[in-house]
């Protein structure tokens, strides 16, 4: 059985698909939600699940022991990003290589990047007049929205849209492929504990 943790600091919405996806999975398991802002709806999500939360913060994260220990001891084999907007230090990349992954809501290579999260990429997507948006998940590496991509998703931006009717259609995408992504990276004989 995996242990997984979700660090998230948003509403959770993706955090709670992942969560209810193993709750009865023989292979694994979401144990720990990290998350840096207290007051995230995701934690009240952690809670209503029974799943301890860790409230990190910046210092140590980025300059301390990048709460490294903390996982190993939790035995964490495999860590998914859902609207965690912090760089990942290098300490954690190196420590679970391939091993984190993370979902953006746009086709990276474009629309990616710091600064670039929430509604500023369905804006930047409907201002560019892009006809195809869509989800991206990929490996995480030390630089934002960057590692290998395991799979992209692609819906139309319609005439008309707007960054909260877009958001609307790729959360939906969000929903319905991430567990499944995660589940199939698991699933892989490489992604056994190191
Ligand atoms: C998602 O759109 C994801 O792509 C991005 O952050 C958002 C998190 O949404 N990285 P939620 O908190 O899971 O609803």
């Amino acid at each position: 059985m995996k242990n997984v943790a979700i660090f998230a600091s948003g509403t959770g919405s993706n955090a709670k698909k992942i969560i209810e996806h193993f709750q009865n999975s023989p292979i694994a398991r979401v144990t720990l939600i990290v998350c840096n802002k207290p007051g995230a709806g995701v934690l009240e999500i952690a809670k209503t699940h029974g799943i301890p939360s860790l409230i990190i913060e910046k210092e140590r994260f980025f300059s301390g022991d990048a709460y490294l220990p903390l996982l190993q001891e939790w035995q964490i084999d495999f860590i998914v990003l859902a609207g965690f907007l912090w760089k990942v230090p290098a300490a954690l990349v190196t420590a679970f290589p391939q091993k984190i992954i993370n979902i953006h809501p746009a086709l990276l290579p474009k629309y990616g990047g710091k600064g670039m999260y929430g509604s500023k990429v369905h804006e930047a997507v409907i201002k560019a007049s892009e006809k195809v948006s869509g989800i991206s998940i990929h490996y995480v590496n030390e630089i934002y929205d960057d590692g290998t991509t395991i799979l992209q998703v692609t819906c139309p931006v319609d005439e008309n849209e707007t960054a909260e009717t877009l958001a609307a259609k790729i959360h939906v995408l969000e929903h319905s492929h991430y567990p499944q992504v995660i589940e199939n990276l698991i699933k892989q004989p490489d992604s056994k504990k190191s």
